[in-house]
């Protein structure tokens, strides 16, 4: 096992910093108080190729492979978690598209999400009663007159309002899973209308609404992958996804851990600085032990994607740990900081409130609990 990163990894790494520091950070309060989604920061990573760091470079990617992206993530969440979200999905979306599209739907889409031109890419997987099962997705596609037509109602599409490529699920089918089918639908296709933007507890700058689809009409070429493949290209963007949202987690908790550190050399108490009691610096080495285990957890799904050996167990142990690790150690960090971590002045409300998402999106704890629990029996059994 190599702990050491390659020159690429720590030139992204590096630049995804120094960008995060610079440009991200400064403006993440606001951000998140006045619910700006960060369209104009998505046009400046597209030119740092953080909106597609796995992406071949012949489609305008950084190909620089899956541990780059999970360590530009964790520098981008460290900063601003509302703007990681939408340049997860973005890699996301631009990977599947990659991994599944035809010459021509690589071609037409792929650049303009990798550059920023298409502002964002949006996932367009659950709907308002289909969540953790996919699989129960109402949402039509019908063939007519050679086109397909779809109509329903997707739920909780980050970006959903700008993203210029949304990947949508419907069903061609009445046969449960494998009814579905994948559609790749531009912004401003007639009939694709978003709804009313959720007033969320965190992640305030990134935009979540529903989509509706009302005879929204796309052709032949649309179709992502076959016909009746969509639950399985939907595990597949999944799989990866979770490695971006547990390096989400772990940006958020170093985040938190930096602001603990600093509070508690400034912060005086008793005669002496906070930081110098026992109870906070047992608190801030479960804390640190824990974020730690966190990253290592994701560089590891990581790494297995990196060399395309299977992953999913080891992307839903990261995420479900990372998830977790992040909401302990954010509520820490309020206690740290007491009455001052419950006011906006301080970030660490912004992170405690940022991070409760991460064990629901993407998988809940529990589905990554299903995934890892059916991976080890049947690895038992074999
Ligand atoms: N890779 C490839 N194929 C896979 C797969 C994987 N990781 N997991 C399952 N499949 C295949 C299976 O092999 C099976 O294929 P066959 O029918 O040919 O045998 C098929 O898919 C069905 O698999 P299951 O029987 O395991 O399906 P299931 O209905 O039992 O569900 C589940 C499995 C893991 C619970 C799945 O439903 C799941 O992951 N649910 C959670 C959905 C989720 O994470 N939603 C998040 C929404 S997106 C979001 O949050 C984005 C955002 O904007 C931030």
């Amino acid at each position: 096992m190599n702990f050491e990163l390659t020159e690429t990894q720590l030139m992204i790494r590096d630049a995804a910093r120094k960008f995060s520091r610079e440009v991200v950070a400064p403006r993440a309060r606001k951000t998140d108080r006045e619910e700006i989604f960060p369209a104009e920061v998505y046009a400046q990573m597209g030119e740092l190729g953080l909106l597609g760091v796995n992406v071949p470079e012949a489609l305008g990617g950084a190909a620089a492979g899956v541990v780059s992206y999970a360590l530009a993530v964790m520098e981008v969440s460290a900063a601003c978690a509302s703007t990681s979200v939408g340049m997860c999905v973005t890699n996301m979306v631009a990977e599947l598209i990659v991994q599944f599209g035809t010459p021509e739907q690589q071609k037409k889409h792929v650049p303009r999400l990798t550059s920023g031109a298409a502002v964002a890419g949006a996932f367009a997987l659950s709907e308002p009663h289909a969540g953790s099962d996919p699989g129960a997705g109402r949402t039509t596609a019908v063939k007519k007159d050679g086109r397909w037509v779809l109509n329903g109602t997707k739920q909780w599409i980050t970006s959903g309002a700008y993203a210029g490529v949304v990947i949508v699920w419907a069903r061609t089918s009445n046969e449960g899973n494998k009814g579905l089918s994948c559609f790749i639908v531009e912004k401003g296709t007639p009939g694709m209308t978003p709804g009313k933007h959720e007033d969320k507890m965190g992640l305030r700058g990134s935009n979540t609404v529903p989509l509706n689809f009302e005879n929204c009409e796309v052709g032949d070429d649309a179709l992502l992958g076959k016909l009746g493949d969509g639950f399985k290209l939907a595990m597949v963007a999944l799989d990866g996804g979770r490695i971006g949202i547990a390096s989400q987690a772990c940006g958020v908790g170093r985040a938190a851990i930096e602001a603990s550190v600093k509070y508690s050399k400034d912060r005086h108490a008793f005669g002496q600085q906070i930081g110098e009691f026992q109870a906070l610096r047992f608190m801030m080495a479960d804390m640190h032990t824990q974020q730690q285990a966190a990253e290592l957890l994701t560089l590891r799904a990581a790494t297995l994607k990196e060399k395309k050996t299977p992953f999913s167990r080891e992307a839903s142990m990261a995420k479900l740990f990372a998830s977790e690790m992040s909401n302990r150690v954010c509520d820490k960090a309020v206690q740290i900081h007491g009455g001052y971590g419950y006011i906006d002045e301080f970030p660490v409300e912004r992170y405690l409130r940022d991070a409760r998402v991460q064990t629901i999106y993407e998988g809940t704890s529990e589905i990554q609990r299903i995934v890892i629990a059916r991976e080890v029996i049947k690895a038992a059994a074999s």
